[in-house]
C-alpha cells in the first residue's frame, strides 16, 4: 500500500506554495542521485497557479532546470497551440520563463491521429527510461488532479482504458466530453515514485471524500485507484474540497 498523506491548505495560493516546495524538494534530491527530474504534469486549471509560481524567481532560482524533463498524465487531442492544450497551458504559465532545454520537454503529441500519438508516447516512454517489454516507467513525480465524476489524468469512469494493464499510455474517447484524449495508464501512474493530487474548491468535497475511501484494487471512482505501488501518494487538498472528508488520516497537516 502507498504511503499517503493528506495535506490540507487553506486555499489554492496555499496548495500552490506548499505543491511548489515539494516540486522543489524532489527536483533537487532527484538532480542530486540521479542528475535528472522527471516530472509529468497535469492539466485542467488547479495547477496553472503552481507553474505560474515555479516560474517566479523565488522557485524558479531554486531549481536545476538542465536536469527537469518534463512528460504529461494526459493530453486533449489538439494541436499545441489550441487554448485547451495542456502542453500550451503549461508552456504559457511556466515553460517559456525558465531555460529549460527543448529536448527536456516531452509533450504528448495531440495534434495526431491519437492511436499514434499513443503509440509515439508510450515509444518516447520507452526509450526515455530504458523499458523492457514488462517494465513500468517510474517518474520522480506525477501531478493529478480529479474531476467531480472522478476521473484523473484522462481516465473517465467506465472507460476501458482505465482497465488497461498492457499499455503505458492510450488513447481515450472521454463520451461526456465528446473528445478524444491521451493518458497515462493506472500501471504508468502507480509505478511513479511520487504522485500528488492537487485538488481545490468546494465542489470536489463530495468526490474528494469517495476517492479517499475507496478501494485502489476495484474501485469505479478512478482517482481511487490512484495508490503508488512503491511509492508516496500526497494529496494537497483545499479546506473547502476538505469539508466531507472524514477522519480518514490521524494527524491531517493544518
Ligand atoms: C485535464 C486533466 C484533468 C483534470 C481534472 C481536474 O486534462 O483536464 O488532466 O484530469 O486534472 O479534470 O481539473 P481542474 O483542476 O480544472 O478541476
Amino acid at each position: 500500500m502507498a504511503k499517503r498523506e493528506l495535506i490540507i491548505c487553506r486555499d489554492l495560493d496555499d496548495l500552490s506554495r506548499r505543491a511548489a516546495e515539494e516540486f522543489i524538494r524532489l527536483a533537487q534530491q532527484s538532480a542530486r542521485l540521479a542528475k535528472r527530474f522527471t516530472v509529468a504534469l497535469s492539466g485542467g486549471s488547479t495547477p496553472r497557479s503552481l507553474y505560474r509560481l515555479l516560474a517566479e524567481p523565488a522557485y524558479s532560482e531554486r531549481v536545476a532546470w538542465r536536469d527537469v524533463h518534463f512528460f504529461w498524465g494526459d493530453e486533449r487531442c489538439v494541436p499545441p497551440d489550441h487554448p485547451d492544450s495542456n502542453y500550451g497551458m503549461a508552456n504559457a504559465a511556466l515553460l517559456s520563463k525558465v531555460p529549460i532545454p527543448a529536448g527536456n520537454v516531452h509533450r504528448m503529441a495531440g495534434e495526431k491521429e491519437p492511436q499514434l500519438a499513443a503509440r509515439e508516447y508510450e515509444n518516447e516512454l520507452i526509450a526515455f527510461f530504458g523499458l523492457g517489454r514488462s517494465d513500468w516507467p517510474r517518474l520522480d513525480l506525477i501531478l493529478l488532479g480529479v474531476g467531480e465524476d472522478g476521473h484523473t489524468a484522462s481516465l473517465f469512469p467506465e472507460n476501458a482504458a482505465v482497465e488497461n494493464r498492457e499499455n503505458l499510455v492510450v488513447a481515450a474517447y472521454a463520451q461526456k466530453l465528446d473528445a478524444q484524449r491521451l493518458t497515462l495508464t493506472l500501471p504508468a501512474i502507480n509505478h511513479a515514485a511520487n504522485v500528488s493530487f492537487l485538488i481545490a474548491g468546494a465542489s470536489k468535497a463530495l468526490i474528494v471524500s469517495e476517492m479517499l475511501k475507496a478501494d485502489p484494487a476495484s474501485s469505479s471512482i478512478p482517482a481511487g485507484r490512484v495508490a503508488p505501488v512503491a511509492g508516496r501518494l500526497n494529496c494537497f487538498v483545499t479546506q473547502d474540497a476538505a469539508a466531507r472528508l472524514l477522519s480518514l488520516f490521524a494527524r491531517p497537516n493544518q
